[in-house]
């Protein structure tokens, strides 16, 4: 880009900008306006890059609320409006669970790219059957595992890849609080997806071998809404996940704990949601009979200073820039595939009382 400007001494000075890119600008649908697709929409309405054209909701009133808060906004209860758009490149799906195969799968097939909120399927062979559908459409299909944009997430992912931590022998998270019951699915389809993708980002797409859990429906009877949740790795990583929708207070808690270092991620802390503890315990094997020696270690703690944009927004132009460069997002739909046979695995077992479930790891890996 060219400008002229003044240089002071009456003169006209010719300076050469450097060129900003020009995003081709992208248009997309939004269907689903209960308690989490506004958050999205209020993302996209903000995108320069992004006109947000028509948003669907089966329920009318909720429809005509946004409308009137989006008035540049086409608004309509059928889904089938939005595939009929020639102008519309993508579509974002934020409904209940049970509606996501039958709704992603009719946008990829209309030739959408697909977003789709976690989990990406209420089972793991309509996940599958996604992720080809997908491949065969050549369309991007990326699910919402919003928690793998946050920067404490991926600080911690920074520094496992880094070898920080040395040897990793467990994690153990907790992510509990009181509410919100979901009247369709468990604990565990609605908060494992965020622990499960959340460890397969951070252990670069490595599965369990099996998976226990035990819960109980304490409230609704058929709803399990506490969920305790065992998982060992080929590595020899465990890893205890406790999810609950009946807590005393709310924590978003996982420690990660390594032959090195140690490290809490606490995502409710805003001031220092990772803390890497130089600590550790190192044991000298016994030189004489008797003689049985650790010794503890506890150094520095430290904080990293860590970026402050919101998830939601870079996990969103992750999804733009997927589109617009054809690479997969962060959170790809492999990922996401994942996510739900490790869920399922964990409900299973959940049916069965605790008894481990075997996931087929080779099989997963191929
Ligand atoms: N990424 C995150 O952090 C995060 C957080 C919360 C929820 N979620 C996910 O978002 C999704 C929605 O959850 P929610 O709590 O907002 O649900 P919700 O029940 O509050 O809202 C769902 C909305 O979808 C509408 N709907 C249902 N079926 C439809 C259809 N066939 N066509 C058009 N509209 C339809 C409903 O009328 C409702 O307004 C779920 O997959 C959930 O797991 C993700």
């Amino acid at each position: 880009m060219v400008l002229r400007r003044d240089n002071g001494h009456g003169h006209t000075q010719v300076v050469v900008a450097p060129e900003r890119p020009q995003l081709e600008l992208m248009t997309v649908g939004l269907v689903g306006l209960g308690y989490w697709g506004p958050n999205l929409l209020r993302v996209l309405a903000d995108f320069p890059d992004v006109e947000v054209r028509t948003i669907c909701d089966a329920d009318g009133d909720r429809l005509e609320r946004f409308q009137r808060r989006y008035p540049t906004v086409a608004a309509t209860p059928f889904l089938g409006e939005l595939l009929a758009d020639p102008e519309i490149d993508a579509i974002l799906i934020a409904t209940p669970i049970s509606t996501h195969f039958d709704l992603a799968s009719r946008a990829l097939r209309a030739g959408k790219h697909t977003f789709v909120e976690k989990p990406l399927a209420p089972s793991s062979a309509e996940a599958a059957e996604l992720v080809t559908m997908a491949r065969d459409l050549d369309r991007i299909l990326m699910c919402g595992h919003t928690f793998l944009y946050s920067p404490a997430v991926r600080a911690v992912k920074d520094l496992l890849s880094r070898g920080e931590l040395g040897d990793l022998y467990f994690i153990s998270s907790s992510r509990v609080n009181l509410g919100l019951h979901q009247r369709d699915v468990s604990v565990v389809w609605d908060l494992a997806p965020h622990d499960f993708s959340i460890l397969l980002h951070w252990l670069d797409g490595q599965m369990p071998e099996s998976i226990s859990t035990i819960g109980r429906d304490a409230v609704v009877h058929g709803i399990p809404d506490v969920a305790f949740i065992d998982l060992t790795f080929p590595s020899g990583l465990i890893a205890h996940v406790e999810l609950s929708w009946l807590a005393p207070s709310k924590l978003r808690r996982t420690a990660l704990v390594g032959s090195e270092k140690m490290v809490v991620y606490d995502d409710v802390s805003s001031a220092e949601p990772v803390k890497i503890f130089d600590h550790g315990v190192v044991y000298q094997d016994p030189e004489t009979f008797g003689q049985y020696h650790l010794s503890y270690r506890t150094g520095d703690v430290v904080a990293p200073k860590l970026d402050t944009t919101e998830p939601i927004a870079l996990q969103l132009a992750d999804f733009l820039n997927s589109i617009r460069t054809g690479e997969q997002p962060v959170a790809d739909m492999e990922l996401a595939r994942r996510v739900v046979s490790m869920v399922e695995a964990a409900e299973q077992s959940l049916e069965i009382g605790g008894a481990p479930v075997i996931l087929e790891t080779l099989a997963e890996r191929s």
